[in-house]
């Protein structure tokens, strides 16, 4: 059993997680709609990943003897201008989710509760290759020239279909 305000905090991470998972969701439909395939296959896989996060939060509180509790979640973007835009803002919420789980790290230390700090670690290591990985998106946008279309866009997509492909 952790303390209250920790399970308080860690229900807050799970519904970030979930929020994420509905980001990339939207992002993928919006790219499918934009006949950006592999685009929208790499984010829905991410999609899934970020559901995978959330369920690893539910539980750890669950079995702490807390209890996971999915509350009202925000609706998230449906409509971008470019791709550009959806993987510069993919990057910005990985950033967001990274200071989120270092705040997360700094109270578990601070309150002793050394389960939770433990279990928070994995989180951290995901968060570097989740960084790394938009960010290696984003270079290849700005590689590309950005403002990508025609032979560009395809290229890009066909990209983030091989991204896509790798990350099984
Ligand atoms: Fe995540």
């Amino acid at each position: 059993m952790l303390s209250k305000e920790l399970y308080a905090k860690l229900n807050e991470q799970l519904g970030r997680e979930y929020i994420a998972s509905n980001i990339y969701l939207n992002m993928s439909s919006w790219c499918y709609k934009n006949r950006l395939k592999g685009s929208g296959n790499f984010l829905l896989k991410h999609a899934m990943e970020e559901y995978g996060h959330m369920q690893k939060i539910f539980n750890f509180i669950n079995e702490t003897g807390g209890q996971a509790i999915i509350g009202e979640l925000e609706a998230t973007q449906t409509e971008y201008t470019s791709v550009e835009e959806v993987f510069k803002k993919a990057l910005e919420n990985e950033i967001f989710v990274s200071a989120c789980i270092s705040d997360l790290v700094t109270f578990a230390h601070t309150n002793k509760d050394y389960p939770t700090f433990s279990f928070l670690q994995w989180f951290i290591n995901e968060q570097v290759e989740e960084e790394a990985l938009f960010c290696d998106v984003c270079d290849k946008i700005e590689m590309l020239g950005g403002k990508l279309k025609e032979e560009k866009l395809f290229l890009f997509d066909r990209e983030m279909q091989r991204f896509a492909d790798l990350h099984q």
